[in-house]
């Protein structure tokens, strides 16, 4: 756990507009594609950002970056399936900035493209682990130290289009991704009454270095993506990252349970 503690944060907010301006903002998967983007992100428009995943090297200079940049950043390395290193990320984040106002719980994880009846046990275990338990594991600590500091929080969770539609070869990912969007309505529901908003984001596909592989090596899937998308191209990482940071911004006061799509329109064909 490291992470110098600076409190000029001007620099990493020019050119942004202060959407998350005094916020303290904790956000998971943070090493990488979507999550990496969310944390500069939010860095331009005024939080103060906590980065967790596993590769404590990616967050470290990652962090490292955003304060060169004028922004408060640290880090803590912890795997979301293990509920005592999650605690432990959410604990770090309100002992070194007193509270947490938003949490973005974007780890997540997917393989396979193996069909149903054939698929490794393994394979659903891992993905179930990730991208659901990791989420409850976040999402628990999150809610407690929210309503102890009285904190009038917002949480996004990262489903997918696989969240809101099925497509084959998919299935853990698929069921993974609609019980995300389950977390969220229901935590939504129980803590309305306290102020704590919780809405999920359901990317499309997004060019994170996961996905960049995945096109090298089958040819020919970025451009039948493309086809099947009314903006017919893939998402930006930063693009999905912004969507979060106006759901976790009080401009998006009276959104909550919600599932916002970022995908292009492919989900409303
Ligand atoms: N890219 C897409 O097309 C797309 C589309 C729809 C939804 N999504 C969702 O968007 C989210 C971000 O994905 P991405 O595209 O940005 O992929 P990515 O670059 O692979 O990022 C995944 C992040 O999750 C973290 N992570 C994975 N397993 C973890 C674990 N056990 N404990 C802690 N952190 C873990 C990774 O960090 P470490 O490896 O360092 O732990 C990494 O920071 C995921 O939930 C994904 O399902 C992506």
């Amino acid at each position: 756990m490291t992470g110098d503690h600076r409190t000029d944060a001007t620099a990493a907010t020019d050119g942004g507009h202060g959407l998350l301006r005094g916020k303290i903002a904790l956000i998971t998967g943070a090493s990488s594609g979507i999550g990496a983007a969310a944390a500069r992100v939010f860095a331009r428009e005024g939080a103060t950002v906590v980065l967790t995943a596993r590769r404590e090297e990616r967050l470290r200079d990652l962090a490292a970056e955003l304060r060169e940049q004028g922004a408060e950043a640290a880090h803590v390395a912890a795997d979301v399936t293990r509920r005592e290193e999650t605690s432990r990320a959410v604990a770090f984040t309100v002992e070194r900035y007193g509270r947490l106002d938003v949490a973005f719980n974007n780890a997540g994880y997917g393989e396979g493209r193996t069909p149903l009846h054939l698929m490794d046990d393994d394979v659903y275990d891992r993905i179930m682990d990730i991208n659901v338990r990791g989420v409850w594991n976040f999402l628990r600590d999150e809610i407690a130290v929210m309503l102890d500091g009285g904190t009038k929080g917002a949480i996004v969770n990262t489903s997918s289009v696989g969240g809101l539609l099925a497509t084959p070869v998919a299935a853990p990912y698929v069921a993974s991704k609609h019980a995300v969007i389950g977390l969220t309505k229901a935590a939504a529901a129980e803590y309305a009454a306290s102020g704590i908003r919780v809405n999920a984001v359901a990317p499309g596909t997004t060019r994170s270095e996961v996905v960049e592989d995945w096109f090298a090596k089958n040819p020919g899937m970025e451009e039948a993506l493309h086809a099947a998308t009314p903006q017919p191209r893939t998402a930006a990482p930063e693009e999905i990252a912004e969507a979060a940071a106006w759901l976790l911004s009080d401009r998006a006061s009276f959104v909550t349970g919600a599932t916002m799509p970022v995908d292009g329109g492919f989900t409303m064909v």
